[in-house]
């Protein structure tokens, strides 16, 4: 016998910018400004990141790649791991990931190492990361908690039983 099991992620979709709290909106803006810093000579999609600390401090990332391509690496752990290399106690309370050149009103999401790297930053924090992903038809989309985006996930609970 096989019993259903379902998994579903609720999230919402701002219609416009200016739906957005004012930190919000600065974080977008600072995160479209790191896509404009991304070095990504061989894919030439430029993706920006942008977080912000429980402190109020907000950090950038963006996308670094390298001719020996896995060695490259994506906007939001740039992010991530320059803010928790220099805060080691810092707790992420949001971040938001905008690719300029991708038209229409499909996010782009963080890939999967990213998702399981943003997942092991709520673990570490006990707390979740929202995701703000802009898109260039104006709107956004929030999610409460990036681990939604890590269904079934792998984590350290696994390793330590
Ligand atoms: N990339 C990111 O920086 N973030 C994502 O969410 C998706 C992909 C980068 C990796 C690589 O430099 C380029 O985009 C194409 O995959």
């Amino acid at each position: 016998m096989a019993t259903s099991r379902s998994l579903t992620v609720t999230y919402l979709v701002h219609d416009v910018m200016a739906d957005l709290s004012d930190p919000d909106r600065e974080l977008v803006q600072e995160a479209t400004s790191a896509a404009a810093r991304a070095y990504a000579p061989y894919s030439r999609f430029h993706v920006g990141a942008a977080l912000r600390l429980a402190t109020g401090e907000v950090m950038s990332g963006n996308n670094q790649e390298n001719a020996s391509f896995p060695a490259g690496i994506c906007a939001e752990r740039t992010a991530l791991h320059a803010a928790m290399s220099g805060h080691p106690q810092g707790v992420v309370t949001t971040m938001a990931i905008v690719v300029p050149s991708v038209s229409g009103d499909r996010p782009v999401s963080p890939c999967g190492i990213c998702r399981q790297a943003l997942l092991e930053q709520e673990h570490r924090q006990r707390s979740p990361i929202r995701l703000l992903m802009a898109t260039s038809s104006g709107t956004i989309h929030e999610l409460e908690r990036s681990g939604d985006l890590l269904p079934l996930s792998f984590d350290a609970s696994f390793l330590n039983p």
